[in-house]
C-alpha cells in the first residue's frame, strides 16, 4: 500500500484541495482535529495580517462516509477567503529569495503573479489538513508526532548543544507538551524563553527586516523497522529529509544531532545497545531513532531550518522587468516571521512519511488488518529484544516491545 498526497489550488484562487489516496478503509476522520491543526498554522507572532482575515476550516469533499474512509481518495477543502486572483497586481519587480524570477525564467514570460499564486506558503494548509489525518492514522499505532520551535533569528530557545529532542524523550504521551506549544504565540514547550524570541522579532520589525528559525519535530510510539536501506529513495532519512525541505524556505534538515555528529568521533556520537530485563535500550539517541534509513523504535527527532521571510519592507534591490530599470523589490502584505507555523507545517510532513513508511510495512485494506499487521510485527520486535529469553522463542508471547520511544 502506497500513501500519495498532492495539493491543487492558488494563494488567492477559491481555496486549496489536498488528496491522500492509499488510506484503508474505516479510519475515523475528526475534523475538529484537523482545524485544530489549521489554526495552530495559522498562529505565531510576527504573521501578516492575511492571518487574521482566514479562518481556515476543512470540508470533506470525498472519501468518507459515517465519519470513517472507504479506501477511496481522501479529498480534503480549505476555502480562501481572498479569492481575488483574477484582480491580483501584477508585479514587475520581483523579489530577491522568492520564486518571482526564476519562474519567469522557467515559463520564459515575465508573469510574476502566476509564479506568486503557487509558490506561496498558502498551499501549506493543505499538507497540514492531509499531516492531520496522517496523524490520525498513525494514533491508531499509539505513535504521536509533535513539532516546536527551537529558534528565531540567533535567539535560541533551547541549548543547541543539548541531545537531539531531551525535553520530549521519555514521554509517555505529547498530550501536555502538545498543549504547551500549540498555546506558544512562539510555538515553543518552555514559555521562559519567549521574550528573547519576542524581542528578536520586535527588533526584525522595527529594522524593516525579516526573519528565519530552526524547527524540530519528534515522533515517539514509531514502530521499529518503518523505512529500507533497498532502494536510495526508500530509506526514511532521506524521505524525511525531502518532505521537509519541499516546505517554501527550508534551507537545510537535519536528524539527530546532524552536522554535529560530523565534528565528533565515533565513540560520542553511535547509540551503545544495552539491556534492560527483556527490553533492548541505548544510552544516548545521537542517531535520532533511524539507523540504515531504517527507524529503530527510539525517539525519532527531525530538525530543519528556515530562511528569513523574503518579503522585506526594507526593500532589496531588483530590476523592473517591465523597464530595465533599477527599482526596490516589490512588497505585498507578508510575514515577518513565520517559524511557528513552521514547526507545524514540518510536523504534518513528517506525519505523512510515517503513515506512508507505516502502510508500507503493514499494509491492509481496513483499519483493521493495519492494526493487526503492526501487532504481530511488535510481537516480533519484542522477540529480538528478548534475546531469546522470556518466552521469546514463541511468537507472540512476549509483551509489546520497545516501540514506544
Ligand atoms: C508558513 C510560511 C509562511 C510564509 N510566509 C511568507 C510571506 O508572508 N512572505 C514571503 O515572502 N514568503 C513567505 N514564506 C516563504 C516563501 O513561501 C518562500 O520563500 C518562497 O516560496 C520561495 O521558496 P524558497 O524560499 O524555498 O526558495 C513563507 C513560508 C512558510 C513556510
Amino acid at each position: 500500500m502506497r500513501l500519495t498526497y498532492r495539493s491543487g489550488g492558488e494563494s488567492h484562487g477559491k481555496g486549496m484541495v489536498a488528496i491522500l489516496e492509499g488510506l484503508p478503509k474505516g479510519l475515523a476522520i475528526d475534523t475538529d482535529a484537523i482545524d485544530a491543526q489549521l489554526a495552530r498554522r495559522q498562529r505565531g507572532y510576527g504573521r501578516s495580517g492575511r492571518q487574521q482575515i482566514e479562518r481556515d476550516r476543512v470540508e470533506v469533499l470525498g472519501g468518507v462516509r459515517h465519519g470513517k474512509t472507504l479506501e477511496a481518495p481522501l479529498v480534503l477543502f480549505v476555502a480562501n477567503k481572498d479569492t481575488s486572483i483574477e484582480s491580483m497586481p501584477e508585479p514587475t519587480r520581483p523579489r530577491p529569495g522568492h520564486a518571482d524570477l526564476s519562474g519567469c525564467y522557467r515559463h520564459g514570460d515575465r508573469d510574476i503573479r502566476a509564479n506568486i499564486e503557487r509558490s506561496s506558503a498558502r498551499e501549506t494548509c493543505a499538507r497540514v489538513a492531509a499531516g492531520a489525518v496522517a496523524q490520525q492514522l498513525l494514533a491508531a499505532l499509539g505513535a504521536e508526532v509533535l513539532g516546536h520551535v527551537v529558534g528565531i533569528g540567533d535567539a535560541f530557545a533551547r541549548d543547541p548543544s543539548e541531545e537531539p529532542g531531551s525535553a520530549f524523550a521519555g514521554l509517555e504521551t505529547f498530550e501536555h507538551a502538545r498543549a504547551a506549544i500549540a498555546a506558544s504565540d512562539f510555538g515553543v514547550l518552555d514559555g521562559a524563553r519567549e521574550p528573547a524570541l519576542r524581542a528578536a522579532i520586535d527588533a526584525a520589525i522595527r529594522d524593516k527586516d525579516s526573519l528565519g528559525g530552526v524547527v524540530e519535530v519528534v515522533a515517539r510510539g514509531v514502530p521499529a523497522g518503518l523505512g529500507s536501506f533497498a532502494q536510495w529513495d526508500q530509506r526514511l532519512d532521506g524521505r524525511l529529509a525531502q518532505a521537509l525541505l519541499s516546505i517554501p524556505a527550508f534551507k537545510s534538515v537535519e536528524i539527530g544531532l546532524g552536522h554535529v555528529a560530523a565534528q565528533r568521533p565515533g565513540s560520542r556520537v553511535h547509540d551503545e545497545i544495552g539491556r534492560d530485563g527483556t527490553r533492548l535500550v541505548r544510552r544516548s539517541n545521537a542517531a535520532g531513532g533511524i539507523e540504515g534509513g531504517v527507524t529503530n523504535g527510539q525517539l525519532l527527532v527531525v530538525r530543519g531550518a528556515k530562511k528569513p521571510i523574503a518579503t522585506l519592507r526594507r526593500r532589496l534591490a531588483s530590476v523592473d522587468l517591465a523597464t530595465g530599470d533599477d527599482a526596490p523589490a516589490a512588497f505585498e502584505r507578508s510575514d515577518v516571521c513565520a517559524v511557528p507555523a513552521a514547526a507545524c507545517i514540518a510536523e504534518a510532513m513528517v506525519a505523512l512519511v510515517l503513515a506512508g513508511a507505516a502502510l508500507e510495512l503493514y499494509g491492509g485494506a481496513t483499519m483493521s488488518q493495519f492494526v493487526a499487521a503492526h501487532d504481530w510485527h511488535v510481537r516480533e520486535v519484542a522477540r529480538i529484544d528478548a534475546c531469546g529469553e522470556a518466552g521469546g522463542g514463541t511468537r507472540g508471547a512476549v509483551g509489546p516491545g520497545p516501540v514506544s520511544a
